[in-house]
């Protein structure tokens, strides 16, 4: 862990045409920021955000889940551009590597390959047919001589094709005495934090150039390429994951958070989405069932089934149309058409279609806990806060909002009565 990490994220991110900051914006349920900051973490122990644009949402926003992060505040009036970025930042070891808040896709590959070797700079290059928009960077006998900002090309510039892809490793001793020399004698007045690879080769510094991979180095900076990045993330997680045993049903319909994990045989079957911190076990999700944030152990869920934060299923059945919020469930069958809330269950326990939790008065939600082998018949419901012993039956149409003791039959049923050739006097006909 002898390295540092700067992540540059105080840019305002015009292009997202949002409200919320541009790092907060999520791929595979993580905000982008949080993706670079979980990379940062595997490597380093002192790790920096350069903040300004909404620096106190997204500051608050990572203090509520990462401890030991560093702020600074840009001065980006005075000293705008990545080089005014880097200004003032003070970094423990005696390396640094700089990434960018808003590249989701780079991989730990490359962050290695970054990190690797004794040059006073290793930065990232990629090789475009279509370089417009980037730094260009001028090599010269296999050496970086120099970083030209698109803006600051003269024409046979613009047509060098190896860019400068933003990330970089950089000796502490270069930052310290580059970074405060910086000018912003450039077509955009900014301060290029670039310019200090002009002045460290001028000084015999050593530039090392590494070749990283387009895709991995997109910056996004739109809905489109928020779009596009969450398609490439997808695609990687899938394919871990069917590489690490999980069975999927046309992958390309499946959704899958990047925080999720799976463990033993999983199936999981076209058009199901998987979200949140979701762990699941040796299970089988059928066709276009949605899990959040929830424990599923040796239990089948769907199709269209709906599994909300907070529960726990193990050794369960779940049917279609049935969902369960926030609701301990082991060794129970839910075949079809149940909302299930705020509801512990225990083994051997039927739920019957229609059987309704009333979890919610209006004001506050209340818990229902229902025992082992108890039979709840169809169109039910149960009002909480209500405790259903072991050995119930429930018959249909019933509506609980007693405790009910072990043994038990509870019913409550308006009598039925029939009136014979109803139909026909009703509707003055002559009775065939
Ligand atoms: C920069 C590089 C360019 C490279 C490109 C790759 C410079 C001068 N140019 O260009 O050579 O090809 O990245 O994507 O560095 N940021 C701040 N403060 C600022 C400005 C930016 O923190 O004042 C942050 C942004 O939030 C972002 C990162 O720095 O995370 C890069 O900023 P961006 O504006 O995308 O850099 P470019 O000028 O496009
Ligand atoms: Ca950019």
């Amino acid at each position: 862990m002898s390295i540092s990490v700067v992540i540059l994220a105080a840019g305002k991110g015009t292009r997202m045409k949002s409200s919320t900051p541009k790092v907060l914006h999520e791929i595979s349920g993580k905000s982008m920021l949080f993706h670079a900051i979980d990379a940062a973490k595997k490597i380093s122990d002192d790790i920096t955000v350069v903040l300004y644009h909404q620096a106190e949402r997204i500051q608050a926003d990572i203090e509520s889940h990462y401890k030991g992060i560093h702020f600074h505040m840009q001065d980006v009036e005075q000293f705008p551009g990545t080089g005014g970025a880097m200004k003032g930042v003070s970094v423990k070891h005696t390396k640094a590597l700089i990434l960018n808040g808003d590249m989701p896709l780079v991989t730990m590959h490359a962050l290695e390959s970054l990190m690797q070797g004794d040059a006073d700079i290793n930065m990232s290059v990629i090789k475009l047919d279509n370089p417009s928009g980037y730094g260009r960077v001028v090599i010269l006998d296999g050496k970086v001589h120099e970083i030209v900002e698109e803006k600051d090309c003269i024409p046979a510039q613009k047509e060098i094709q190896t860019v400068n892809a933003g990330v970089y490793c950089v000796k502490k001793d270069v930052l310290d005495t580059y970074i405060p020399a910086l000018n912003n004698d450039n077509a955009q007045e900014e301060y290029y934090l670039t310019d200090i690879i002009k002045m460290a080769v001028e000084d015999g510094k050593i530039v090392h150039p590494v070749i990283v991979d387009e895709e991995e180095f997109k910056g996004v900076n739109s809905k489109l390429d928020l779009a596009h990045a969450e398609e490439i993330l997808q695609r990687r997680i899938k394919m871990d994951l069917m590489k690490a045993g999980v069975t999927m049903r046309l992958p390309e319909t499946i959704y899958i958070d990047s925080r999720a994990t799976f463990e033993g045989e999983c199936i999981l079957e076209n058009g199901v989405s998987i979200q949140g911190h979701s762990h699941i076990i040796s299970s089988h999700i059928k066709t276009n069932s949605v899990i959040e944030d929830s424990y599923i152990k040796n239990s089948d869920v769907g199709p269209m089934g709906r599994i909300r934060p907070d529960s726990r299923l193990i050794d369960t059945h779940i049917g279609n149309f049935v969902e369960v919020k926030k609701s301990t469930l082991h060794g129970v069958k839910a075949g079809h058409l149940a909302y299930i809330g705020d509801a512990s269950i225990e083994e051997g326990t039927n739920i019957g279609a229609g059987m309704i939790t009333c979890n919610y008065d209006g004001k506050n939600k209340y818990k229902t806990v229902i025992g082992k082998n108890v039979f709840i018949g169809s169109d039910t419901q149960i009002v909480a806060p209500v405790n259903i012993a072991d050995d119930v039956i429930v018959a249909a149409g019933t509506t609980v909002n007693k405790d009910v003791e072990k043994g038990s039959l509870v019913i409550s049923r308006t009598e039925m009565k029939t009136v014979k050739n109803f139909f026909y006097k009703f509707f003055n006909i002559p009775n065939s």
